[in-house]
């Protein structure tokens, strides 16, 4: 019996590969386009990084991690989200020397959690994501929905609804946690065991709960609001007046609190449906961390950034028909046309190749009926034919599969007649 995949995770292949790769260019493309470059990180980190990152009180931690004892012993876990390795490695590399703030990155790659696995949920994902550090700015908390709008409009998406909140200063969370405290004491006999072991670790957890009794008392639990301070709210709706400025639609959600114990300020989730009503989740989510540089022992300074899910991106871009024309497979498909002229495909492989041209040839005796189907599924463009008179004439028989068109041309004139074909830079896999 073949061995099976691990549950919750997948195999990327086939068209499926050039989608994903399309969201995450685009996404790396966005965060260049606002100043961002490029960290990478290790899947790997001490389990630490994402105890005091990430956060004792969050599901993620408290039961949703790979973690497990390395060959010296050392607990180790699987990046469950990138945010607290990325911080980790900013204060390792001390990256906070210049004063060059923000100090901005991007990332992109898989992350690990040990979930239940349903539509939209893996326990292996990709995620896309950005930090800015070192400028504790209403208007840093603006821009990064900005770009978050802008890459889910570059993606195609028309109707994303941006739900946004604000979970106040220092002040304002512990303020509104002992309310939650008194609040919750008087009605935990009734909830579920894990919503008791939240009243003590954090109360702010309880209003994520799914069991449908503790979500409707939850309903009637205090509200944020109601406690933040003043400097909260103006800051807040600074950042809530420049999305306005850009035109960018979002919904004052008071109920969103992240399941992340970081942050601060600013929150904010991008959900939409597919048309046939399918929900994979968020899109995307982040916000404002005050404390978390200074809680892994760096310097006393704030971040703000989001991630999304590539997965479910994908999956909802195809519901969407977001990849229609995305052009996949190759540019040239070389056929020779008996045993005799293989290796002279190979050799035409070669040139067009070196001149950027991506390029296909069986290396072997095959059909031409068959050639052209392989050159079908391939999605060439161009076949270039060649047989014993090409050969004696240095030639090459130029077919454009699209028009049908076929030409006998001369080998000297085979790049300007593929680069008049294909339109100078228009042809796609043409670097
Ligand atoms: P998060 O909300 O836990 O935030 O994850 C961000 C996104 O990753 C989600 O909105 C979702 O699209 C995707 N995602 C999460 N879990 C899964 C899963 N099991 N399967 C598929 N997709 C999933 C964070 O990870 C924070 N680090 C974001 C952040 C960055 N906040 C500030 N900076």
């Amino acid at each position: 019996m073949a061995i099976q995949r691990v549950k919750g995770t997948h195999d990327i292949y086939g068209d499926d590969s050039y989608k994903y790769r399309y969201v995450s260019d685009l996404f790396k493309a966005v965060g260049e386009l606002y100043g961002y470059g490029e960290m990478t990180t290790p899947v790997l980190e001490y389990t630490e990084v994402f105890q005091r990152g990430t956060g004792e009180s969050s599901d993620i931690v408290r039961k949703e991690m790979y973690t497990f004892d390395d060959k010296g012993h050392r607990s180790v876990t699987m990046r469950p989200e990138f945010t607290a390795g990325v911080m980790r490695a900013f204060i390792a590399n001390k990256l906070y020397g210049n004063n060059d703030v923000p100090y901005k990155y991007y990332y992109y790659g898989p992350a690990f959690r040990y979930e239940r696995p349903q539509l939209g949920r893996f326990r292996e994902f990709h995620q896309f994501g950005i930090e800015a550090l070192g400028l504790d700015s209403s208007y840093l908390d603006a821009e990064v929905v900005l770009l978050a709008a802008q890459a889910f409009a570059m993606l195609g998406f028309e109707n994303i609804s941006i739900k946004i909140n604000t979970l106040g200063d220092e002040e304002s969370r512990n303020n509104y946690r002992n309310a939650l405290k008194e609040f919750f004491t008087q009605h935990i006999d009734h909830m579920c065991p894990d919503c008791k072991e939240r009243l003590d670790l954090n109360p702010l957890r309880i209003l994520d709960c799914k069991v449908p009794e503790d979500h409707e008392i939850a309903m009637e639990a205090p509200k944020m609001k109601d406690y933040l301070s003043e400097a909260s709210e103006k800051r807040f709706y600074e950042t809530l007046s420049i999305l306005n400025e850009y035109g960018i639609d979002y919904e004052i959600d008071d109920s969103l609190v992240r399941g992340l114990d970081y942050y601060s300020e600013m929150v904010f989730e991008i959900h939409l449906l597919s048309s046939d009503g399918k929900d994979y989740g968020a899109l995307c989510g982040g916000g404002h961390y005050g404390q978390l540089v200074k809680e892994l022992g760096g310097p006393d300074m704030a971040g703000v950034g989001f991630a999304a899910g590539v997965e479910r991106i994908v999956s909802l871009m195809d519901d969407e028909h977001l990849f229609d024309g995305l052009e996949t497979g190759v540019d040239l498909y070389i056929m020779p046309c008996s045993e005799n002229e293989v290796l002279k495909a190979l050799e035409i492989a070669q040139y067009t190749r070196a001149f950027g041209y991506s390029t296909d040839t069986p290396l072997a005796k095959v059909k031409m009926g068959t050639q052209f189907k392989k050159a079908l599924r391939k999605n060439a463009k161009v076949a270039l034919i060649v047989g014993e008179s090409e050969v004696e004439n240095s030639t090459v028989q130029v077919k454009n599969l699209l028009t049908e068109e076929q030409k006998e041309v001369a080998m000297e004139e085979l790049i300007p007649t593929l680069d008049q074909i294909f339109g100078e830079g228009s042809h796609h896999h043409h670097h």
